[in-house]
């Protein structure tokens, strides 16, 4: 018997603007002996190993371009002297928009790491967030000129994110979460591209791997990183 054809639907979250849910039934009209949701490796990806390594998501589940940002974010504040533990906040920032989710990525990707980083790696991660929208001339950072591109020139920050920035203000870890918003690319380098391997030993001292692989492992984000391994599962 031939392989059976799989079919997906988008995360309920963006399919959100249409309430009678006329795309996903239209898809699953489609269902027959032959024809079946898409449950484990979608043979369309890359084949994630039993036992994923955090650089194991960066080569094989997310795209270049998310890919590159965060190398280079990492590789800029590793070039500036930083601290160890801020190289990797940059490495991790935007780890949710490689492949979950954009919307709040500060915070989801703050939750998806904390099981394996130091409390101010996750914290650094959350809070640019909310950093990003706010100039801190003290270490020349200015509100991102792609902003006003992508936003327009009077949008207003949300509440939660002002809040979020006067917290951090006044907190010790105010500068890790700052350094993430300087090293971090508004305009990305198409052109730079840096070997993820370069930070091999800096994960191997500050990221704890979990031995069965991340997604496997039992941790409260687990299923998070199950998420990115198989994100067309249909339930
Ligand atoms: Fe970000
Ligand atoms: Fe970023």
């Amino acid at each position: 018997m031939s392989e059976p054809k799989r079919l997906s639907v988008p995360q309920p979250i963006a399919l959100i603007d249409d309430p009678d849910n006329a795309r996903e039934r239209e898809v699953l009209s489609a269902l027959g002996p032959e024809t079946l949701m898409m449950v484990g490796d979608n043979p369309a990806l890359p084949r994630m190993p039993e036992k994923p390594t955090l650089l194991d998501f960066y080569r094989l589940r997310f795209g270049k371009t998310a890919r590159n940002h965060l190398l280079q974010s990492a590789a800029l504040a590793r070039k500036a002297g930083h601290p160890e533990k801020v190289v990797l906040a940059c490495l991790l920032h935007d780890i949710a928009m490689g492949a979950l989710i954009r919307t709040d990525h500060g915070y989801w990707g703050a939750q998806l790491i904390a099981p394996y980083v130091d409390e101010e790696v996750a914290w650094a991660v959350e809070h640019h967030q909310a950093l990003r929208f706010f100039a801190d001339p003290e270490v020349n950072y200015e509100y991102p000129q792609a902003y006003v591109r992508f936003y327009g020139a009077d949008y207003e920050v949300p509440d939660y994110l002002k809040q979020a920035y006067a917290r951090a203000r006044g907190h010790r870890w105010y500068g890790s979460a700052r350094a993430i918003t300087l090293y971090d690319l508004y305009a990305f380098e198409e052109d730079v591209a840096i070997d993820a391997r370069e930070f091999d030993d800096l994960i191997g001292r500050h990221f704890r791997q979990p031995k069965e692989g991340l997604g496997f492992d039992g941790s409260p984000t687990a299923h998070m990183w199950r998420t990115m391994i198989w994100p067309n599962n249909f339930l």
